[in-house]
């Protein structure tokens, strides 16, 4: 089948069940993303016509072409260390509030989820951060381990990636100093990869922000960077209400720098935190 010949209407099945599977909501407007980014897995998957393609994805019991098209239809773009600011907030003020924690036997062990991680430079930086803290006394009485990093995304390719923890030339320089690099990553030819203890600090699991997050239990810091902006705002209403839930009273939400909560006025405080915003959750 030519790549994404349709008749009326498939592109808005296609749609539909892109939205289902990942809630992205493209409309039919943006019939171009779809021929960029499934053209050719729809020219491979063998289908007759687009509702023959979302058939075989549905039925496929081991789910490899749903994963194909989820991977591909999310944008994966990150960075070490993106935006400087919350990550100000983090060393100076945040993370020795919560080793505080630690300290004083609040808590045995601090818990932070990166929702949405991509392949994983938004968590390693966090227990990066957390190492060098700690190596420069800056949280006395506390070590690495006692800080529980989760990160999760519902893209199944980017995160065996992140699992992996090896980047490339290109991606190994975004937003990362030479220090960093130095300390935390041995280089094989033009793959760089992640030291073992940083790497083994993180836990990745697959999870859709449209479920649940009970399972993984409470956190003290939740990052939730840079996915809502691709939600609508029925959905995102949902989600920050599952992010609120998702944290102990007292714990923190962190948005990407082009979004906030807006409403939820109810569940959450809006704290400036250095030069910062974070949303903390009501007792
Ligand atoms: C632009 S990246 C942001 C990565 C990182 N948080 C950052 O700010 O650098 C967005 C990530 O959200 C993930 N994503 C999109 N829809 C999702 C969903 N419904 N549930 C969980 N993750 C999702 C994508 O797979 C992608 O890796």
């Amino acid at each position: 089948m030519p790549a994404l010949e349709q008749k009326p209407g498939e592109l808005a099945q296609l749609s539909r069940f892109v939205a289902e599977a990942c809630c992205i909501h493209l409309g039919e407007e943006k019939g171009y993303l779809f021929e960029a980014r499934l053209g050719s897995i729809i020219a491979q998957s063998g289908a007759v016509d687009i509702p023959d393609f979302i058939r075989l994805a549905k039925t496929d019991p081991t789910n490899r072409l749903r994963d194909r098209i989820i991977d591909a239809m999310t944008t994966h773009e990150t960075y070490w260390f993106r935006d400087e600011r919350p990550w100000a907030s983090l060393r100076n003020q945040l993370l020795p509030t919560l080793a505080a924690m630690l300290r004083q036997g609040t808590r045995a062990r601090v818990r932070i989820l990166c929702a949405a991680c991509s392949t994983g430079q938004e968590p390693y930086s966090l227990a990066m951060l957390i190492d060098t803290l700690c190596l420069e006394g800056k949280l006395p009485g506390v070590r690495p381990e006692q800080f529980e990093i989760v990160g999760t995304d519902v893209s199944a390719g980017t995160l065996m990636l992140a699992t992996n923890g090896r980047y490339n030339q290109i991606e190994i320089v975004r937003g990362l100093g030479e220090v960093w690099r130095q300390r935390y990553f041995t280089a094989n030819g033009p793959i760089w990869t992640i030291a073992e203890p940083i790497r083994k600090r993180v836990t990745f699991k697959r999870h859709n922000l449209q479920d649940d997050l009970k399972p993984f239990g409470q956190f003290d810091l939740l990052f939730c960077r840079n996915v809502a902006i691709y939600f609508e705002a029925e959905f995102k209403s949902r989600l920050f209400q599952r992010l609120g839930a998702a944290l102990h009273p007292g714990g923190r939400l962190l948005l990407g720098g082009s979004e906030s909560l807006l409403s939820h006025q109810d569940l959450f405080a809006t704290e400036v935190i250095g030069e910062a915003v974070f949303y903390q959750r009501k007792p």
